[in-house]
């Protein structure tokens, strides 16, 4: 079976480093928000070009704290898609705001800046931009859509660790960038974890007591809103070791989906479109027909693994809670479509071959 990722594999070349790096945390015996926290905090700013890293427990409550910095609540809107997993309608709600879902590029299933900007409402208080599958949206263009209005820019980078644009990163277009760390993410720790980076040094601030219960000094809640949203040591050790591998194995995801571009050529299969090289860090790879199910049974009983990112939109998820489904045909249309093919940096090129001879040999079992 070809693995849609395979951690096993990630890891194996690096043990060594990854054992050392656990066993000082071990022998330290400091587990939480410690050295290994505020040197790897003090590292990713740096590869970001960000000013400040707050780390955080995980890319959800990155994107929480973000809205809660912002003093961001109740009865506020906040424009984003609803193709990207439920993890920004979650943080909105959690906040107490409410979700107000912005139509998608047809082609990039990115969020779209006309439709941004034709959806805003006197409301509107942020706008949380998804660079799926490690593609940079239309930053700029978004970006000055929201400075327009006087609102804040959120990115969700948790699939764009070290996407670029003109030489800046994804993540430092706006006033946050939110990050996952999840296994596996281009840059993954052996767990939950996050982070938040920002130029401005008030809201970092206030997101190091959020992170804390509020805390200013320690057992002294001087903030409402607070969480327990920690970095864990061991977590930030083996970020410390993989950040310096980021952009090769980013490299490498980004030759596989080239390499699927070149190799598969079916008529009822779409690619994605191409993209610029640095922007695409080539997270998913992501593949669109009208009969997926067909092509995933197929690509199943030849071995290869697949996957749906993502099967519902968040306004049509049961727990939407009866909310006025907006119309978004593309996002609907999106999610009965997508089909991710495996794509990971340690995936052999005969394996990216077989992966597209298996996808050009399918014969679809179209019903009228
Ligand atoms: C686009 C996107 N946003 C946010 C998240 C949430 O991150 P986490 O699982 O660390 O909460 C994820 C990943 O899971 C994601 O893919």
């Amino acid at each position: 079976m070809i693995a849609l990722n395979d951690l096993a594999r990630h890891h194996a070349p690096l043990r060594a480093e990854l054992d050392a790096a656990i066993a000082r945390v071990l022998d330290r015996g400091w587990y939480i928000l410690g050295p290994e926290v505020d040197a790897f905090e003090r590292e990713f700013a740096a590869y970001c070009g960000a000013g400040e890293c707050v780390a955080v427990g995980n890319g959800t409550d990155a994107l929480e704290l973000s809205l809660r910095a912002l003093a961001i609540g109740q009865g506020d809107e906040i424009a984003t898609t609803a193709n990207a997993g439920m993890y920004a309608t979650t943080a909105i709600r959690a906040a107490g705001a409410v979700p107000a879902y912005v139509e998608v590029d047809p082609s990039t299933l990115l969020m779209d800046p006309a439709a941004l900007a034709a959806g805003l409402t006197p409301r509107t208080r942020a706008v949380i931009v998804t660079h799926l599958y490690g593609r940079l949206a239309d930053v700029d263009t978004i970006a000055g859509i929201a400075q327009d209005r006087g609102i804040p820019l959120i990115e969700d980078c948790a699939q764009a660790h070290g996407a670029r644009k003109r030489g800046r990163i994804a993540g430092t277009f706006g006033t946050f960038g939110c990050f996952s760390f999840y296994p596996t993410k281009n840059l993954g720790a052996p767990g939950d974890a996050g982070a938040i980076v920002t130029g401005d040094s008030r809201l970092a601030a206030r997101l190091r007591a959020l992170r804390t219960y509020g805390w200013g000094a320690k057992y002294h809640c001087e903030m409402a809103g607070g969480m327990n949203s920690r970095m864990d040591e061991l977590h930030a050790a083996v970020l410390r070791v993989k950040l310096p591998r980021l952009d090769a194995w980013n490299g490498r995801r980004r030759e596989i989906a080239a390499r699927y571009a070149r190799a598969i050529a079916h008529p009822a299969i779409a690619l994605p479109p191409p993209a610029d090289a640095d922007a695409d860090v080539a997270h998913l790879y992501v593949v669109r027909t009208r009969h997926r199910a067909s092509l995933r049974a197929h690509l199943a009983a030849a071995g290869v693994a697949t996957d749906i990112h993502y099967p519902v939109p968040d306004h049509l998820q049961p727990a939407a809670g009866g909310t006025a489904a907006p119309a978004l045909p593309r996002t609907e249309r999106a999610c009965e479509e997508v089909l991710s093919l495996p794509c990971y940096p340690e995936l052999a090129d005969a394996e990216v071959d077989a992966v597209a001879a298996a996808c050009n040999q399918w014969q679809p079992a179209i019903r009228s």
